[in-house]
């Protein structure tokens, strides 16, 4: 059975000339890191990205060196422990797929990465997954564990609801409704997925302007020459 279709929600980012919404990325990584991060992963973003996004590269290395990361071989042939750095890669709420099924009643919480990408509906699927939590109506059977949300396919989760009014204060002073951490975090996914977007849409526009202006030139230049011939 398919997941109810989620509404379109109007992202600040979805027009053709608009830039992500930076302080929403800032907010979302918070949502990630104090909420998300217990289970999920998010293996493709390394420290230094999030440098000129979200966050200055100070902020960034001060959150990488809190996280021990293992290293090594050292000289004496040991691995070792040493605070993170801005090349580090986020570091994973499990060691393996085996522990994170052990800590989720078998199931497995995917890596976000690319997860707006590689879910259909994308952002406005993720949104109402996050907002959709409710009873089951009447007569829906679901097994013990499980929860109900509309938008999942077979509309039985693994995942519990994990966002409540007020559960981060964000530095910014924005209330964190549900909504808006949702928001947030699901911005803050969208970026990570397709980090050059911005550049990538700054480029089209680019590309927009000089071919236009080529092609006025060149049918200006067709007429001036073909003038003569009536
Ligand atoms: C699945 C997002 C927090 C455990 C998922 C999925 C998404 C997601 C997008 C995939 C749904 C699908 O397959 O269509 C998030 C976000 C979180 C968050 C954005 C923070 C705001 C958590 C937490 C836990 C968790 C804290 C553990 C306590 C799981 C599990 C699944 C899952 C076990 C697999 C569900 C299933 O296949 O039945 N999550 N999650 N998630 N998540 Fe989360």
């Amino acid at each position: 059975e398919e997941g109810l279709h989620p509404a379109h929600y109007p992202w600040s980012h979805s027009g053709w000339f608009d830039s992500f919404d930076h302080a929403s990325i800032r907010r979302g990584y918070q949502v990630y890191r104090e909420v998300c991060a217990a289970c999920h992963s998010l293996d493709r973003i390394a420290w230094r990205n999030l440098v000129g996004v979200s966050h200055t590269v100070d902020e960034v290395k001060a959150m990488a060196e809190e996280v021990e990361y293992e290293d090594g071989p050292s000289d004496q042939g040991e691995m070792f422990q040493r605070p993170g750095k801005l090349s580090d890669y986020m570091p994973p709420p499990y060691p393996n797929e085996e522990a994170a099924r052990a800590s989720n009643q078998g199931a497995l919480p995917p890596d976000l990465s690319l997860i707006v990408k590689a879910r259909h509906g994308g952002a406005d699927y993720i949104f109402s997954l996050l907002t959709g939590y409710r009873d089951p109506p009447a007569g829906f059977e679901i097994r013990e564990g499980m929860n109900y949300n509309p938008y999942f396919p077979g509309n039985a989760i693994s995942m519990a609801r994990v966002l409540f009014d007020g559960l981060v204060e964000y530095d910014d002073g924005t209330p964190a409704t549900t909504s808006q951490m949702a928001k947030d975090v699901v911005t803050f996914l969208h970026w990570a997925a397709e980090p050059e977007h911005d550049e990538r849409k700054k480029a089209g526009l680019k590309a927009v302007i000089l071919f236009s202006t080529l092609t006025a030139i060149s049918l200006y230049i067709k007429r001036f020459k073909w003038s003569v011939v009536k």
